[in-house]
């Protein structure tokens, strides 16, 4: 018998699972006590997310629909009665403890880890959440996948505000509306601290969605805490479905200064067409805008951000028919395709790794898949039926393999509850 040359079997797909909120409130505290040297006031987390769909929506004023991961952010934190302010992390090298004063956290003061969390204390007590910035310690560890697009900096800074706001400041967190100002505190931090000129979208999520939710944001500017989300039954499993997230760990350097471009070129339509933002472009009035910008690139920018509204529209009103989403699932799939080639193709912040794992996906029996987040690697999602994820998977890690990427891993996300108290 003649040897048949046998093709090397591809890696089995490695899965990122989530702590049970007991194991990460456990990290944390373990954490804080072996480099603090004390016990913290108390440990508190916040999730990640994946954006099911509205994607580079949230800054011209649209919808976005997230739901929050099992993946969380833990942060154990203690007020100090001087003005000092101690950061450490299980994910930063060497174990240090960065070390500074409470009046040097704002912006031109800290980048990078202290940003979003010292970052944190400063936009808080900036937009008068706090009565001036505290001295305080805090230890964070967490099980969201770092740089996968799954807002990893946002379950920091969101986790570091319910800590704060309980420990120093007048609980808002109670609230929905103060919820939202612990979102604008967030964004401020990133913003202006941080320096990455994000929307509203990651921080909303972390801090306002539910568990079996997902969570419809409107971004439309001046609407009121109660106009601005609400939260919209999302069973999967209830109609024998899974959403896989595949994140491609492609390596997306590029992002930041990509995200600014495609922010200020949505910007300048909207003021060449004369509205606050692209969301007052409807979809009737879509081909008379078009004609009135004179470049192309604009054109196809706009034209992603008013259809990708309405992709959403259709997404919610299919998942609150009174049928069910048993009965919707191959047209939801379909919304999927329509949103990632309009990001792909209008808006260009698509990959090859992000394209090979749509398709790759589609082909292996995905009802749709996307692109999720700002783009440029980072993670797709897929609607699979139940009990099909690890074939889907295997299916990607083969061709990830044959295209010569990095691996990339796998999580299944179940809707889960925002930003809170552990311990
Ligand atoms: C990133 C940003 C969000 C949003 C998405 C794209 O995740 O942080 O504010 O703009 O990209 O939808």
């Amino acid at each position: 018998m003649s040897e048949q040359p046998v093709a090397p079997a591809a890696a089995p797909p490695q899965w990122a699972t989530a702590w049970p909120p007991a194991e990460g409130t456990e990290r944390a505290r373990a954490l804080f006590r072996d480099r603090l040297g004390h016990e913290p006031d108390g440990v508190w987390s916040a999730p990640g997310r994946v954006n099911l769909i509205g994607e580079h929506t949230d800054y011209n004023g649209g919808l976005c629909l997230p739901t929050a991961l099992p993946h969380r952010t833990y942060v154990a934190l203690s007020v100090r009665d001087d003005d000092r302010v101690l950061l450490t992390s299980a994910q930063s090298d060497g174990g240090e403890v960065w070390e500074g004063r409470a009046d040097r956290v704002g912006p031109g003061d800290v980048r990078g880890f202290p940003a979003y969390t010292g970052g944190v204390a400063w936009a808080l007590d900036h937009d008068g959440v706090l009565g001036g910035i505290p001295g305080f310690e805090a230890a964070v560890d967490a099980c969201v996948p770092f740089g996968a697009g799954l807002s990893s900096s946002a379950s920091l800074s969101t986790s570091v505000a319910v800590a704060l706001d309980e420990a120093a400041g007048d609980g808002v967190a109670a609230t929905d509306a103060g919820r939202v100002r612990l979102v604008a505190a967030c964004v401020r931090a990133e913003n202006d601290v941080a320096g990455a000129p994000t929307g509203g979208l990651d921080q909303s999520a972390a801090l306002r969605s539910a568990e079996g939710h997902a969570l419809l944001l409107d971004f439309r500017p001046g609407l009121s805490p109660e106009d601005s989300a609400r939260r919209v039954p999302f069973d999967l499993a209830a109609a024998g479905l899974e959403l896989l997230v595949i994140d491609t760990r492609a390596p997306h350097e590029l992002a930041d200064g990509q995200y600014a471009q495609r922010r200020a070129t949505c910007e300048a339509a909207a003021r060449t067409l004369g509205v606050q933002t692209l969301r007052d472009v409807s979809p009737d009035g879509l081909e008379a805008a078009l004609t009135i910008l004179d470049d192309d690139v604009a054109r196809r920018r706009v034209r992603h951000v008013v259809t990708e509204v309405r992709r959403v529209e259709r997404f919610v009103a299919l998942l609150e028919s009174p049928e069910g989403l048993a009965a919707h699932a191959s047209e939801l799939g379909e919304l999927f395709v329509a949103s990632h080639r309009s990001l792909r193709d209008d808006y260009e912040v698509s990959c090859a790794e992000l394209d090979v794992a749509v398709d790759t996906a589609l082909a292996a029996g995905a009802l749709g898949a996307r692109m999720t987040g700002g783009g440029f690697g980072g993670s797709a999602i897929a609607i699979v039926p139940a009990g099909t994820e690890q074939d889907v998977a295997r299916a990607v890690v083969r061709a990830f393999a044959e295209h010569g990427f990095a691996e990339p891993q796998f999580l299944t996300a179940e809707p889960s509850d925002s930003a809170r108290r552990e311990a």
